[in-house]
């Protein structure tokens, strides 16, 4: 997702800096060049090695360094760069930038920067993150045009509790991520659905499917990522909620039906990826079910569970709808007839026993035109491709 991006980290003192080795190797495997500036606080917390041995590049921390070949770091190292990322971003270094000041390599980085885009993680004591002067130099780098990217709220290093804690490795990607998309939803509202459902025949055993919930997940963070307020209506997944989606999880099909149906008329796009279990069990006990002495089995009954995806598409005003086919054989003939049995203007299908619970998936996308195969790819490249199906049908 950052294929070709030439980025510059740069690390100031906080304790933090731990989690930004973290975000680096993530970044890295997402394709991304990352070049490091370290002031000489960052280095009292985590070494130059570290962050050498995982960029695989050297690290700058000098202003005087020698080794670029017109001594001028501080110009050459912002020059090919399509962003620049403080993580950590301390309440000292904060209050630099907004004053213009540059007496290290990272601050003269940072001012000497052009039109390179800037972005800081900021981590700190809550005190120190609600301390006037510091909000106050917080909104003068906003109205700078930086971006602020957090902070997170909860545990801190001091033993305190509250606002200022650098955001997570996984949430600074998604949010770098997001900053390189396409804002193709850009104010859209977009439901959806993911994962399994799971029926009870009494109050330990249910009726469940294999799906993991990761296309479902992957498309709800590439509409977040492209712009869009993204609810997720979610079977039990073992998956964290993606980074700046609102989920609500559910266990049945009739209470996803239910979640889905009080949220669909307030949203443009509905997206239906669960797994949804097509009957439940209709004698399900309310106590366990014992061993029979006979060894007979228990007589278990079935009542269909509401077709979601087929409702939604019938409201009248609802949401553009986006529907999906798991089959195991006659791959384009089962979708095709899925698609025009639920009235639904797009749909995609993939075959069961390559896509669930993989992380790699070959979509055949469906509409009134025919269909197509994507090629196999990974189930993030496959929601970002999805998302664009979508944005260029509905606003070209
Ligand atoms: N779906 C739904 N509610 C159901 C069943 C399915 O909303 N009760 C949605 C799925 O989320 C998916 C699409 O309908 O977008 C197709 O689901 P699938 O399970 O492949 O098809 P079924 O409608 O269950 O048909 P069949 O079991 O005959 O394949």
């Amino acid at each position: 997702m950052l294929a070709n991006k030439r980025l510059v980290f740069g690390i100031t003192g906080g304790i933090a800096a731990y989690k930004t080795a973290e975000l680096v190797r993530r970044t890295l495997e997402q394709g991304a060049r990352i070049d490091v500036a370290m002031t000489e606080a960052a280095c009292r917390f985590i070494t130059p090695v570290t962050f050498q041995a995982l960029s695989g590049r050297p690290v700058y921390t000098d202003l005087w360094d020698p080794r670029v070949p017109n001594n001028m770091a501080h110009i050459q190292l912002s020059r090919d760069a399509d962003a620049i990322l403080i993580a950590p971003a301390s309440t000292d270094f904060i209050a630099k930038l907004a004053q213009g000041r540059a007496d290290d390599l990272l601050s003269t980085l940072c001012i000497a920067k052009g039109d390179c885009p800037l972005l800081i993680a900021p981590a700190m004591n809550r005190e120190m993150w609600l301390n006037p002067a510091c909000q106050r130099n917080i909104q003068q780098l906003r109205d700078d045009g930086i971006f602020i990217l957090g902070p997170g709220a909860g545990d801190q290093a001091c033993g305190e509790t509250g606002d200022g804690r650098m955001l997570e490795p996984h949430e600074l990607l998604a949010e770098l991520i997001a900053f390189f998309q396409p804002k193709l939803l850009a104010g859209k509202r977009v439901l959806m659905t993911a994962g399994p459902t799971s029926e009870p025949i009494d109050p330990i055993r249910v009726i469940t499917n294999r799906s993991s919930g990761k296309m479902g997940y992957a498309i709800a963070l590439a509409a977040q990522q492209a712009g869009a307020r993204v609810h997720l209506i979610s079977g039990p997944t073992a998956l964290p909620a993606p980074y700046g989606v609102t989920r609500t999880s559910v266990e049945s099909a009739r209470q996803m039906h239910q979640a889905v149906m009080q949220a669909a008329s307030d949203n443009d796009i509905f997206i239906s990826v669960a797994a949804v279990a097509d009957w439940y069990v209709s004698n399900a006990s309310t106590q366990k079910l014992k061993k029979q002495a006979d060894g007979a089995a228990p007589a278990l009954e079935f009542a269909l569970n509401p077709d979601i995806l087929a409702e939604v598409a019938a409201l009248p005003n609802g949401p553009y709808c986006v529907g999906f086919a798991a089959e195991t054989d006659q791959l384009v003939e089962h979708a095709q007839a899925k698609r025009l049995r639920k009235k639904v203007p797009l749909l995609f299908g993939n075959l069961a026993q390559h896509a669930m619970n993989a992380d790699d998936t070959a979509l055949v996308l469906f509409d009134d035109e025919g269909h197509e195969q994507w090629p196999a790819q990974s189930k993030t490249q496959a929601a970002s491709q999805l998302i664009k199906a979508i944005a260029s049908r509905l606003y070209t």
